[in-house]
């Protein structure tokens, strides 16, 4: 079950900076309705990458990958070797969910000594590599496939094979046909899914297979999320907290702080913040019009960052929208003991690590509307795969939502392309030379 908590947006709580939300409601009931209808009707067609909607549907796939890990038993470390969103969003879910005895390991970047000390701990003959790119072509991922495929081989032999299993498009790229010449499992990345919006595709199911996640649950979670952006805008969750965003931004509250209070969802703001910054940081619309949208995704944690950051979200500029995450029942707690001579933490002797918890998020997000600084809460039931899932599939839709509202294409990333570019011109790439040479006469080389 997952709830809002949007009390701490009313203006009767932070002032000028909050709305009501029934009366923007009813003032935008057609425009969410509409970017609803648009949303469910463009679907079908891949070349609009809504391909992540109908994915929990498909049972099928995930039959696929629970057999696959059935069948590899021996696996006691998983590598997954992918970057953005062939990694974020099985990383969040592991963290919170993971179980174990399988060892998930994240190469998401191609800094040395890290690689090095992966590969000097892992033993090759236990630990199966999973390469994930959609495209078949990022930089980094390849090159760790470069470097894993050599120490595999170095170590098994012809037996690598076995080692490795392809995340990639069913056509696209070099790794569907390298997988195909050479023998290796491969799962498919559906055409029409774009990678932060993956997670319940193989990129993200596969891995969650090896750490016992509960994909059927995970799924039906999803699910849920599905049935309640089909409603009308009164009982359509992702349309009213993509509305909310949509009212802030347009209040200059720029900042959207996204802050789970569990350390277990450690990892969910960092998939949230590629999510929602790469899919909503465009330079044009729709029709070509320079626009310049977005708003800037920041990283927090409860309570840990209530001794980092809220000092800032209290006092310093009024440009953020505050998004809690908070959970209603523990999965296991512990109760904080009496000490004698410490009678001066009494408040705390008998209570559980849960109600202290609970008390921090909801006495930091009062705390924060006393300031005039709006903030709202997902409240999650409890911690589990049909919550987590409910909520991830939750802000892809509102993520999909703010694309419509803003009139800009959510599931493109023109702005990383350049960067790209100018890194094959500097690592020598053929047919990069031009590139290669304009870095030259601008000074970088
Ligand atoms: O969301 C996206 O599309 C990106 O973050 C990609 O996931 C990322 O760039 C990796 O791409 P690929 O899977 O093609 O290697």
């Amino acid at each position: 079950m997952l709830r809002l908590d949007l009390s701490n947006l009313d203006p009767r709580r932070v002032g000028a900076q909050g709305f009501g939300l029934d009366e923007a409601l009813r003032e935008e009931k057609k425009r969410l309705e509409a970017a609803r209808d648009a949303l469910w009707q463009r679907r079908g067609d891949a070349a609009e990458f809504l391909g992540w909607i109908d994915v929990p549907e498909d049972t099928e796939a995930v039959r696929n990958v629970l057999r696959y890990r059935q069948a590899n038993a021996w696996v006691e470390d998983f590598v997954v070797l992918g970057i953005g969103g062939s990694a974020l969003g099985a990383q969040a879910v592991s963290a919170a969910l993971g179980k174990g005895p399988v060892r998930l390991h994240f190469v998401d970047n191609v800094e040395p000594e890290p690689i090095l000390e992966l590969l000097r701990a892992l033993d090759p003959r236990k630990t199966l590599v999973n390469v994930i790119s959609k495209s078949g072509s990022t930089a980094e991922t390849m090159a760790a496939f470069l470097a894993f495929r050599r120490w595999l081989e170095d170590a098994l032999g012809a037996g690598w094979k076995e080692h490795v299993v392809v995340t990639t498009d069913p056509a696209k790229g070099i790794l569907r046909p390298y997988a195909q010449a050479e023998g290796l499992t491969a799962f498919e990345v559906p055409p029409a899914v774009g990678g932060r919006f993956s997670v319940t595709c193989p990129v993200g199911t596969l891995p969650l297979a090896f750490v016992g996640v509960d994909l059927e649950a995970f799924l039906a979670g999803c699910r849920k999320a599905n049935e309640t952006a089909q409603a009308d805008a009164e009982a359509n969750l992702p349309a009213q907290t993509a509305l909310v965003h949509d009212r802030l931004s347009r209040k200059g509250l720029n900042v959207n702080v996204f802050m789970p209070y569990s350390t277990r969802l450690r990892y969910l703001p960092d998939w949230f913040v590629q999510l929602h910054d790469e899919s909503l940081g465009k330079a044009v619309n729709r029709a070509g019009e320079e626009v310049r949208t977005g708003t800037t995704a920041v990283r927090a944690i409860g309570t840990t960052d209530q001794h980092a950051q809220v000092q800032l979200f209290r006092e310093g500029p009024h440009d953020k929208l505050i998004t809690l995450v908070r959970l209603e029942e523990a999965t296991e707690d512990l109760e904080i003991p009496a000490v004698a001579g410490l009678e001066a933490l009494d408040y705390l002797f008998g209570r559980s690590f849960f109600e202290l918890l609970s008390a921090e998020a909801k006495a930091t997000a009062h705390a924060l509307a006393k300031a005039q600084q709006p903030n709202f809460a997902f409240v999650l039931e409890r911690l589990d795969a049909y919550t987590l899932g409910w909520l991830m599939q939750h802000l892809m839709w509102q993520t999909a939502f703010l694309g419509e509202l803003w009139g800009i294409n959510a599931f493109d990333q023109p702005g990383v392309e350049l960067g790209k570019e100018y890194t094959y011109a500097l690592m020598g790439r053929k047919g990069y030379e031009p590139l290669a040479e304009e870095l030259k006469a601008e000074g970088v080389e």
